[in-house]
């Protein structure tokens, strides 16, 4: 006998982004507004370079207009993105008796947004979650599409879940404490925005990059702009990455890859731009890019601070095996997605971006980067 449990739903999970400076007063009135329906405790989740200058001020001014409201903090650092501290907080959160009926905040970088949005997911099977970035990387990125995840010691982001927060703050002004080297990081996914779909956010980088450095307003408005621009031109046409959706990856086979075999050393987005690189260098082999291109695309991450080769430290074989462990590893076999010049992606066809690349075509790539 077969009992068929029809549960077909349309969900709406739409949300806003809000870009603009010093955000904290928008965010609590949204929270006393309901922005998290019936929620009546909130986690504040953060880390500890995080904790005082935006996430204490937060959690003040939650208490003050009469939100009960905890704050757990992280070690800062790649390396708290485990199970194991999803697994800390999540009991710390049960200590102080949150339930069902709570919230998450998460004030931080990609790593706290990526790890809070996946406890949120879990915790009393599902409670919502705001994000309220506090990186160039997190604004360009990882606070927005709903991708939330850990690592493992095998490789990055392996387990997580697709998750929409209530809303995302992106606070420009948050950036002015961030060190160069995370400013730099954050630039490395803007310009990889600008490679696979937005050749005036290239260019106007081409001219204006320093600026980000010196905190020019006007500039840090625009990136942002662009930046949820591009990313949610493809989230919204492919939430789930049954297809589009893998574009938002270029750069990122090598570079997750790189990440991890760096044990941390490189940060997200340093190995994302020798990522970017190398997918440049076979793209030009395939004759997606010419070589000019190739040179744009390195003269602006250079400028960027980023790295553009493979640090000698990195054994290219183990870096080579690493590959495999990918995500998007299909039947053994890599996958990558190629700019088509700059600002334009390769579509194979139909709804297909990604080729498959055979050790020895990405093994001679790396041996010469
Ligand atoms: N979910 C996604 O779609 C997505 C996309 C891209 C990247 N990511 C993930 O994002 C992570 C990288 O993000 P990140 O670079 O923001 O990492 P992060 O959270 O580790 O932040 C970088 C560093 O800056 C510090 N910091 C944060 N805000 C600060 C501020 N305003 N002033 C001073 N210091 C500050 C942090 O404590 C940390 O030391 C990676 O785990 C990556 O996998 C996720």
């Amino acid at each position: 006998m077969i009992f068929n449990c029809e549960l077909k739903k349309t969900v709406d999970d739409s949300y806003d982004i809000e870009i603009g400076h010093s955000l904290s007063d928008k965010l609590v009135d949204d929270l006393c507004g309901g922005l998290c329906g019936k929620a009546s405790r909130f986690a504040v989740i953060t880390d500890d370079n995080v904790l005082e200058p935006y996430a204490l001020p937060i959690l003040l001014k939650m208490t003050e207009r009469g939100l009960k409201a905890d704050i757990f903090t992280i070690p800062a650092g790649e390396k708290s993105k485990t199970r194991e501290m999803k697994a800390f907080l999540e009991d710390e959160m049960l200590a102080k008796g949150l339930r069902r009926d709570c919230a998450v905040v998460a004030v931080g970088g990609g790593v706290v947004t990526d790890l809070s949005g996946f406890v949120a997911g879990t915790f009393g099977r599902g409670v919502p979650f705001v994000n309220y970035a506090t990186t160039l990387l997190s604004a360009a990125d990882a606070s927005v599409g709903g991708k939330t995840a850990v690592d493992t010691p095998l490789a990055t982001n392996l387990i997580g879940l697709f998750n929409q927060p209530k809303k995302v703050y992106i606070d420009i002004d948050t950036w002015k404490t961030l060190p160069k080297r995370e400013l730099s990081s954050g630039l490395a996914e803007t310009i990889k925005h600008g490679c696979l779909g937005d050749r005036e956010l290239f260019e106007y980088l081409e001219k204006n990059i320093e600026k980000v450095f010196e905190f020019d307003t006007e500039v840090n408005e625009y990136i942002s702009q662009h930046n949820c621009a591009v990313k949610y031109n493809v989230v919204m046409q492919d939430e789930r990455e049954s297809g589009l959706r893998e574009i938002l990856n270029l750069g990122h086979t090598v570079g997750r890859a790189v990440e991890t075999v760096s044990d941390y050393r490189l940060l997200h987005g340093e190995a994302v731009s020798i990522g970017i690189m190398a997918q440049a260098h076979l793209g030009k082999g395939f004759g997606f890019m010419t070589e000019d291109e190739v040179l744009r695309v390195k003269a602006l991450l250079e400028r960027a601070k980023l790295p553009t080769e493979i640090p000698d430290y990195i054994d290219r074989d183990v870096l080579a095996d690493k590959l495999y462990t990918d995500k998007k590893v299909r039947n053994g076999r890599l996958r990558f997605v190629f700019e088509k010049g700059i600002g334009q992606m390769v579509r194979f066809d139909n709804d297909n971006y990604g080729k498959e690349i055979s050790r020895e075509q990405i093994a001679a790539i790396l041996d010469e980067m």
